[in-house]
């Protein structure tokens, strides 16, 4: 089999990208590891910033999107005894979107299908050759036996665990990473929200939150040591412990239900640079992870896929290599600023000590100025609903 671009990974990168170069003309092929099913059944984060609703867009992908989904105009924190609102909309202009990744996900799987492009679920990339001086081949398993796809370039959109970005020689590769200490406990509910718009909490028993994904279905987060038995977590003891952390408004709003599903998540941060090497190009998770607080692990992939398209079709379009010679850097130094944001409301909100120690009280100060500084609280927004995309 042979194509223009293989794209490895059909999570929200590869999908996207296979549509935004479907509409250039550009052939694409598709090979994912897992079933259609189990790409679907991952739960992931939902909260949409201006990359993924421009992507979305171009990928005229965002009917459904923009019917269903959620417009927020802010979020509120609570640290301790206060409660303040993040008015994102009248700092920046611009609100978020609450709409569930694996429905971004659908949208995007529904439209290849309808297009017809090839996508092979249950076929995993072994090995990926040639990327330095060609030709490049993928030789991946599906259907109990092996075969080789053949294409011009690679887009490996297949996440952390992914084999991309292992054809880059090791000498030429940089990793760095932060793991945190902790995870998020993560329960979903059909109840209505404890409020309209997403609740962030710094509480002396560890960070909380409080988001949802339409007005029946309800997402909560609590920090928790990675290494938990959910058995010792019943349901009523991660509501109680929700109901302390959020506050008292939040907790008398409360409407409480059997969890439809609940799992730890570690928080995780990672660049591996550089992101092309020849005719390898990453995107997404197998370039780099951010911790959940700052919903960003989506939104980063969608700005990488936008460049990343646009690069590729002025390549194979027109020949012009400026933009492909400039992918790795340009991103790069976009998604340092991210995983900055990342890093930095990770820092703010979650417990690190049992101590009342120096960066607790740190903490509270930066939480109090941020309660009391527009300028404090128009650095976070700008952050939060997406800094400009280059180009
Ligand atoms: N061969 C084929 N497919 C593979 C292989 C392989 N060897 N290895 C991994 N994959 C697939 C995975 O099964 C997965 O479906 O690649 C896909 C990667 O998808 P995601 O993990 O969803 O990553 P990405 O598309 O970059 O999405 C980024 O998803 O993980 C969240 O926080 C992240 O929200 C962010 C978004
Ligand atoms: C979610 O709804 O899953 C969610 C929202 C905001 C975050 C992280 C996760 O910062």
């Amino acid at each position: 089999m042979r194509t223009q671009v293989a794209i490895i990974g059909a999570g929200p990168a590869g999908l996207l990208l296979g549509r935004l170069l479907s509409l250039q003309g550009i052939d694409t092929v598709i090979l994912e590891r897992r079933s259609a099913d189990y790409v679907l059944g991952r739960i992931r984060a939902g909260v949409l910033d201006r990359a993924s609703l421009v992507a979305l867009r171009e990928a005229e992908c965002d009917q459904r999107m923009k019917a269903e989904g959620l417009f927020h105009d802010g979020f509120d924190i609570v640290a301790g005894e206060r409660r303040f609102h993040i008015d994102l909309k009248g700092l920046t202009g611009e609100q978020v979107i609450v709409y569930g990744q694996t429905e971004v996900t659908h949208d995007l799987m529904e439209a290849r299908r309808a297009e017809g492009t090839p996508t092979f679920y249950e076929a995993e990339a072994l090995d990926v050759s040639g990327i330095e001086d060609g030709p490049v081949e993928i030789v991946y398993e599906h259907g109990g036996a092996r075969h080789t796809l053949s294409c011009d370039y690679v887009a490996g959109c297949d996440g952390f665990y992914g084999v991309a970005s292992k054809a880059i020689p090791a000498d030429l590769r940089r990793t760095f990473e932060r793991v945190y200490p902790f995870g998020w406990l993560g329960l979903f509910a059909d109840v209505e929200p404890c409020s309209h718009e997403l609740i962030y909490a710094n509480h002396t028993n560890g960070f909380a939150l409080a988001s949802m994904r339409s007005h029946t279905r309800s997402r909560y987060y609590i920090q928790c040591p990675i290494d938990i038995d959910l058995a010792d977590w019943p349901d009523e003891r991660v509501w109680d412990e929700l109901a302390i952390r959020l506050g008292p408004q939040a907790a008398a709003n409360m409407k409480r239900a059997p969890a439809i599903e609940k799992s730890v998540a570690p928080l995780r941060s990672f660049v591996a640079e550089p992101m092309r090497h020849g005719r390898l190009f990453l995107a997404g998770d197998a370039a780099h992870i951010v911790p959940p607080t700052g919903a960003k692990g989506l939104n980063l992939a969608s700005a990488d896929v936008l460049a990343l398209a646009r690069a590729l079709t002025a390549q194979i379009r027109e020949g012009t290599s400026t933009l492909i010679d400039t992918y790795s850097a340009n991103r790069l130094a976009e998604i340092w600023k991210v995983e900055r944001f990342s890093w930095w409301m990770t820092m703010l909100l979650h417990r690190f000590s049992d101590r009342e120690d120096f960066n607790a009280r740190i903490q509270m100060a930066e939480l109090d100025y941020l309660a009391g500084s527009r300028a404090a609280q128009l650095a976070l927004a700008e952050n939060y609903v997406g800094l400009p995309l280059a180009g």
